[in-house]
């Protein structure tokens, strides 16, 4: 039987435990010095390695080698592992809430260990305990007897009771850094003969946001998908833009007015069987993350995320406007809340991208989504004819498969390039080092181009900086694109910024979130 990726490989031995390196430590410790003490509690994000480190513990305990414990090879450590161990007792508070469970503990707990030498409980999921179950679990914490070891797991700490959180030594387990799982998986792949790209191996940590599950269990889907080596094209695909790089491009587009663009992502999240109204919610909660990395000096404390995730989102919020932030917000809200009683969720959500990349003006919009609506040769002709006579379109919104809508005919270089299409050809085969790329192509716009050189117009002195400090990678891809090689000249775009009122915008969208928002 086929078994996934993150279940058939978990860690027998501290040293395979990725990041958690306190963890580790304050446990090694213990075990060597015989320090150990009677309750545990493991907190923090799903997928991080508690229950892994819980089984390594008790396996720590009843280890029978002489050197490192646990050695993972000894046959109480192997017991341990497949679950046969008598005196290793899981329990899985989330399946029937704990009740009998607890129930069987206090009785077993009074006789000691059979085989090994510490009696060890691990409560998974211990925030779904019932009350009853709690207070039974309660007496046991108060004083166990000297063989036992309690170990309790949760995503949740805060939903247990002061008397619980008192009893236990606290240990948490944070979000693995990228580099460490990439490499991780790496060792895995090695291990197991799965053959996998570097980039393709950074892509699905990123996309991990520091779960180690997470991440194995989306190389898993890429491996089952892929015929051969997996690479970073089966990768993008697999995830189909999903998670938050989806929700920074979406955000990407809609602020630089590319409507069509837009629209097309939305449908492919769709398609991808992303549901509407939950696409809905998780994007203001993007513009949510965007107004807390704007105005709060550490938002890692109150943006659940990795840290390159936030710091990817403090880029995008650096250059956006307060105002456009807290419009973001307040329009996605809006449409959600129009889309609980609507039985079209999906063309509200269309609508509601369209007045966000044209910042609310519609009469700007309505050109360009004309122009989405496939045009009968006597509607052509009738429209040559008179120019102005126009009604807004029905049904425009439903229309995905759009061409461009630029405003304005596209700027041409010398040779014919379309400027605005080659310069989005150059970022998508720059995709894969994102980064500052990402933030170039936001920022910036092929302006001109000739025999020798191409110019580049930019907004603002970091931007221009990222430019410069990718100034060969960008060369090459231009060159990789056009055929010659031609040397870069950036020119700044000097256009004053929007005026707008910082405060208010942090207020308006506190007021919606319910969160007071600081401003720096
Ligand atoms: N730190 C880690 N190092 C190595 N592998 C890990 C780590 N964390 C998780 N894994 C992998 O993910 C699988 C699940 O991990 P584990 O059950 O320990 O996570 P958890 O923190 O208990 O998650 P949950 O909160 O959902 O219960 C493991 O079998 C292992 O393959
Ligand atoms: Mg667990
Ligand atoms: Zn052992």
């Amino acid at each position: 039987m086929y078994k996934a990726l993150y279940r058939a490989y978990r860690p027998e031995v501290f040293e395979q435990l990725l990041g958690q390196d306190h963890v580790k430590k304050i446990l090694k410790n213990q075990l060597k010095a015989d320090t150990i003490s009677h309750a545990y509690l493991f907190c923090g994000t799903r997928g991080t390695g508690k229950t892994t480190t819980a089984r390594l513990l008790a396996k720590g305990l009843n280890c029978l080698s002489e050197g490192d414990k646990p050695c993972g090879q000894c046959s109480n450590c192997q017991a341990i592992s497949n679950g046969t161990f008598i005196d290793v007792v899981e329990i899985d508070a989330a399946s029937n809430r704990g009740i009998d469970q607890v129930k069987e503990l206090r009785e077993s707990i009074n006789y000691p260990p059979f085989t090994g030498s510490k009696k060890v409980y691990i409560i998974d999921e211990v925030h779904m305990l019932t009350p009853e179950a709690f207070n039974a679990l309660l007496k046991t914490l108060e004083e166990p007897p000297h063989y036992v070891v309690f170990i309790l797991a949760t995503t949740e700490p805060q939903k247990l009771p002061a008397t619980i959180l008192s009893r236990c030594v606290h240990l948490d387990f944070r979000r693995v850094p990228e580099r460490i799982i990439a490499e991780g998986m790496k060792n895995i792949c090695g291990e197991l003969g799965i053959e996998v790209t570097e980039s393709a191996l950074r892509i699905i940590a990123a996309n991990a946001d520091g779960s180690v599950r997470d991440g194995l269990s989306i190389l898993d889907q890429c491996v089952t998908g892929s015929r051969g080596k997996v690479d970073t094209a089966e990768v993008l695909e697999y995830l189909g833009a999903s998670g938050e790089e989806a929700m920074l491009e979406l955000t990407d587009m809609v602020i630089r007015g590319r409507t069509a663009d837009a629209i097309g992502c939305i449908s492919n999240l769709l398609e991808s069987g992303r549901e509407a109204k939950q696409l809905m919610n998780d994007w203001i909660q993007h513009y949510r993350n965007l107004l807390m990395a704007r105005f709060i000096r550490d938002p890692q404390e109150v943006i659940n995320l990795s840290v390159e995730n936030i710091d990817r989102i403090r880029e995008q919020a650096q250059m956006m406007e307060p105002e456009e932030i807290s419009r973001g917000i307040m329009e996605l809200s809006k449409t959600l809340n129009e889309a609980k009683w609507s039985p079209k969720p999906r063309i509200l959500l269309e609508l509601c991208v369209v007045n966000l990349s044209n910042r609310g003006d519609l009469t700007k919009a309505m050109p360009a989504m004309k122009k989405i609506e496939p045009k009968t040769k006597a509607e052509v002709k009738k429209e040559a004819e008179s120019p102005a006579a126009e009604g807004p379109a029905e049904d425009v919104f439903t229309e995905t498969e759009a061409g461009a809508v630029e405003d304005e005919p596209a700027p041409k270089g010398e040779e014919g390039h379309d400027l605005l299409t080659l310069w989005d050809q150059v970022f998508n085969d720059g995709s894969a080092s994102k980064g500052s790329m990402y933030l170039i192509r936001s920022n910036s716009m092929l302006s001109s181009m000739d025999e020798s050189s191409f110019t580049v117009t930019v907004s603002g002195d970091m931007n221009r900086r990222h430019l410069e400090n990718n100034r060969k990678l960008i060369e090459d891809l231009m060159e990789g694109r056009t055929g010659s090689r031609r040397h870069m000249k950036i020119e700044m775009n000097e256009g004053a910024p929007e005026e707008v009122s910082v405060e208010e915008a942090a207020a308006q969208a506190a007021s919606l979130i319910g969160i007071p928002v600081d401003i720096e």
